[in-house]
């Protein structure tokens, strides 16, 4: 069953997409190399707990951190850990923020200091592959829409979309109906509609799509070793188009 949100419900996971938004941007000045995803989770958490706020998949199934670290080839569900990041790392840190009840999801891939030209390039790819999808994101349009944008660029681009992991709804709990593929065909998929609330976070491999599970049962990784990036917003559906609910304020 898909949920549509009201107005009043739209406004208050905005309010926790703000403040989201908000700690990736101190994120993006704090990922140096040296920096641990450990002190990144801890800075999240303090952060949140400063600002009202607490990080919804902490405890959620049994997961222990405040944030998901997924460095390299990991895709997602990495653990925060000890180990200090390296020049040349990317690295992508997945949150859900709960405000007052409102929910709002957001992963960011960060570079960890210079980093290589196809590095670059993946970043680049994928954050852009977001914002088509988003594009697309219209009442009336199928949700096939979104995917096949996201995966037609990213293929053009030569990389490939992870089919393992997907978007979701949100609103009460962090994850509902409906289900958004970021691959797929355009005009085919359940219809969008006003009131809808979903992620659209796509994660692009620089190899194969394919996913493989760590023994912790949590972290997904690349099964040929190659790097993985991802970007993720919450989006709702208004009258006019998608309104970003963790949109990240320009710089300068
Ligand atoms: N934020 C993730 C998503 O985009 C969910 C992480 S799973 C958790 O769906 F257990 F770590 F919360
Ligand atoms: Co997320």
């Amino acid at each position: 069953m898909i949920v549509l949100k009201s107005q009043r419900e739209i406004e208050k996971m905005k309010k926790a997409g703000e403040l989201l938004a908000e700690v990736h941007q101190q994120l993006s000045q704090l990922i140096v190399p040296g920096i641990t995803t450990w002190e990144i989770d801890q800075f999240v958490e303090s952060f949140l707990k400063k600002h009202g706020a607490t990080p919804e998949q902490k405890g959620y199934k049994g997961y222990e951190y405040a944030t998901c670290a997924s460095i390299n080839d990991e895709i997602c569900h990495g653990f925060p850990r000890k180990k200090p990041l390296n020049e040349g790392d990317i690295v992508t840190i997945d949150m859900v923020v709960n405000l007052d009840g409102g929910l709002a999801d957001s992963a960011w891939s960060y570079a960890v200091g210079n980093i290589s030209d196809e590095n670059k390039k993946l970043l680049e790819v994928t954050e852009k592959a977001l914002y088509l999808g988003i594009e697309q994101a219209v009442a009336g349009n199928r949700v096939g829409d979104i995917g096949h944008a996201i995966q037609s660029y990213v293929e053009e681009n030569g990389f490939s979309v992870v089919r393992d992991f997907i978007g979701h709804g949100i609103g009460a709990a962090m994850h509902e109906k409906p289900d958004i593929p970021h691959y797929g065909q355009a005009g085919k998929g359940i219809r969008l509609k006003e009131g809808m609330v979903f992620t659209i976070e796509p994660m692009v491999n620089v190899g194969a799509y394919q996913s493989k599970m760590d023994n912790n049962g949590w972290t997904a990784r690349t099964v040929d070793g190659s790097r993985s990036a991802q970007y993720e917003h919450t989006i709702a559906i208004l009258k006019d188009g998608p309104v970003i609910l963790t949109e990240q304020k320009k710089k300068g």
